[in-house]
């Protein structure tokens, strides 16, 4: 059974107990703290905290199920304690909390802002352009945003230590990632974005056409825009290939795909996993070798080593 942890903290913000919860003790051992719709029980909670422990299990496939009762904005809204009018500011105050526990460097989120301008100064002639970006911000609060905005700095703070990483390049996957899902008709199926097919499967038929259907809704889109450079379309198209057969929604595999898909593709699964992970400093190895070994052949072997060496260095691990 594969398990995902989440902050304690997380159970201040829900009132029923979504799905099973379990706790790992120091002996290794697993054991189920709630049982799926039992009565939030705060004493038991307090109990475990007093003894030092700092998260909870959820099965994986109840963190796709319940995702949103973990990280949909209301829980971040009351986690602030704020009303919604100032929920954008601190939104991006947690995002910037993200950035920092994983280690982007400053100068990284100063570069990220820099090239949105400079991409919106070049394209100044084509307002659809602005028009997604102003787009993007308005999912601030949704995972959706969460997720995009950091694969993009991910990207960044990749690829500025490489020698392919140009400027160009920089900016080519900074709006790879900002627009990359943008093609969902309700931000929240992002959730259940499950990179493989069989994954797919079993979720509601609503979600999984909106889902296999969010990369050529884009795409479409991006086509009819001029100045969207080929390598932007090119990532936004594989993003979620590399698997073969499992990979939608054109089955490529990972020796299908040039540098920037796979530069991206691994940036945007490490992020994901890093969510599955809280952001913990201590499972930032394991988010990282959970994604070096999905993607590990065609044009991502070369990326391997110099990926684990950004994380490293960057996380100072
Ligand atoms: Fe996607
Ligand atoms: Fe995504």
């Amino acid at each position: 059974m594969e398990y995902i942890n989440i902050k304690f903290d997380f159970f201040d913000y829900i009132d029923n107990v979504p799905c099973d919860i379990f706790i790992r003790l120091s002996s290794g051992k697993t054991l189920k703290l709630f049982s799926a719709n039992e009565a939030k029980d705060v004493d038991r909670i307090k109990a475990y905290q007093e003894k030092g422990l700092k998260e909870f299990y959820i099965q994986k496939d109840d963190f796709y199920k319940h995702s949103k009762t973990f990280f949909n904005e209301d829980v971040i809204e009351k986690a602030l304690e704020i009303t919604p009018t100032v929920i954008a500011d601190q939104y991006l105050a947690v995002i910037q909390e993200m950035t920092s526990d994983i280690g982007i460097d400053e100068t990284t989120l100063k570069t990220a802002v820099r090239l949105e301008e400079e991409i919106l100064k070049q394209s100044s002639s084509e307002k659809v352009v602005k028009g997604l970006f102003d787009r993007f911000a308005k999912q601030q609060g949704n995972f959706l945003y969460s997720h995009s905005y950091l694969t993009a700095v991910m990207c960044l703070q990749f690829a500025k230590k490489m020698d392919w990483g140009t400027k160009e390049i920089q900016k080519k996957l900074y709006m790879a990632a900002i627009f990359h899902d943008l093609g969902y008709q309700n931000p929240r199926s992002v959730f259940y974005e499950n990179s493989d097919l069989d994954g797919l499967e079993k979720l509601p038929e609503k979600v999984r056409v909106d889902i296999l259907n969010h990369v050529p809704v884009i795409i479409e889109r991006l086509k009819k825009m001029k100045n969207i450079p080929e390598d932007v379309i090119n990532i936004i198209k594989y993003h979620h290939g590399g698997l073969g057969e499992q990979s939608y929604p054109l089955k490529m595999h990972a020796t299908e795909l040039a540098l920037l898909p796979c530069v991206f593709i691994l940036c945007h699964e490490f992020v994901k996993n890093l969510f599955k992970v809280s952001f913990r400093k201590d499972k930032i190895p394991e988010a990282l070798s959970k994604t070096i070994n999905k993607y590990n052949s065609g044009k991502f072997k070369s990326l391997t080593s110099p990926f684990i060496d950004v994380v490293t260095e960057m996380g100072d691990l």
